[in-house]
């Protein structure tokens, strides 16, 4: 008999972004190849019942959500291959395997970082080699479980539009503060995009209201954070988008001529401190 899952609409996104790489791992061009992602998902579906198709992922969400993952582990891979003692922490880690796709050397400490309901589906389901922290990433106290004498890899996928307003800045400062040197990527949500979030048919379906985000890649460096912009990736322009799906592919292209339209799409931000 399957036992439902009881996760919020927020923490219910683990689940979108766990499928759209699963269904981009059974593509015939994938982008990320995340073969574990469609395992672990159709586990979920056996042994939950769980109706992902009710979560409506369209072909752009599945294009969009391999590429901004790939790219995010490209920085997380030459950050622990310069650095093999590296602390990795993956903000709001939901159920990714990007430290199985990015495979670190033995030395690095990775730390997957979720609310509790979230970490005890990862615990079920990927039951791997990362130190697991079940938190609000918001709130105090937890940090001190990361060894704060190491370089450290910050990653926030998915996560700046879900925090309350404000929120983001403070945690970011938080961590920044309590490494001597790293880095931040997250894929970035301009205050439109993450408004007109509540628009998109998947995050309609889960009933998700979102809203943080902020417009210039500057901005972070005036989060007293210490952090210095190293690039500001706009997907739209990526030469993997000739693997995407027509017509996303054609539209993509499109948005790709506008810097302000390609703002509004994925974009990969990569910070120094
Ligand atoms: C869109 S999912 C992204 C998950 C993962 N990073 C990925 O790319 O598949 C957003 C994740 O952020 C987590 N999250 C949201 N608010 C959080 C908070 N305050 N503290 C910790 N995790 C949070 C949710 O539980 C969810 O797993």
């Amino acid at each position: 008999m399957p036992s439902p899952l009881r996760l919020d609409p927020v923490q219910e996104t683990a689940l979108l972004t766990l499928y759209a790489r699963a269904l981009d791992s059974k593509a015939p061009a994938s982008i990320l190849g995340d073969t574990l992602a469609a395992a672990v998902a159709d586990r979920i579906a056996g042994d939950t019942g769980y109706d992902f198709a009710k979560l409506k992922v369209k072909p752009s969400l599945i294009a969009g959500t391999a590429l901004r993952a790939a790219k995010i582990d490209d920085v997380v891979r030459r950050f622990t291959a310069t650095h093999p003692d590296a602390v990795v922490v993956d903000l709001g880690c939901g159920l990714d395997t990007r430290s199985a796709r990015c495979d670190p050397p033995d030395g690095v400490g990775w730390y997957d970082v979720d609310l509790p309901e979230v970490t005890d589906l990862r615990r079920r389901y990927l039951p791997d080699r990362t130190h697991l922290i079940a938190a609000d990433v918001t709130e105090p106290g937890w940090s001190q479980a990361l060894p704060g004498d190491r370089p450290a890899v910050i990653v926030a996928e998915g996560l700046l539009p879900f925090l309350p307003g404000g929120s983001f800045p403070t945690t970011i400062r938080r961590l920044t503060t309590r490494f001597p040197t790293g880095e931040l990527v997250l894929n970035g949500y301009t205050r439109f995009a993450a408004w007109a979030m509540k628009y998109h048919p998947s995050i309609k379906a889960l009933g998700i209201d979102a809203a943080q985000g902020f417009d210039d890649p500057h901005e972070p460096e005036h989060w007293n954070a210490g952090l210095t912009l190293v690039a500001e990736q706009l997907l739209t322009r990526a030469p993997e988008v000739a693997a995407f799906p027509q017509p996303v592919r054609a539209l993509t292209r499109l948005l790709a001529h506008s810097t302000a339209m390609s703002r509004q799409g994925t974009r990969v931000l990569h910070y120094r401190f």
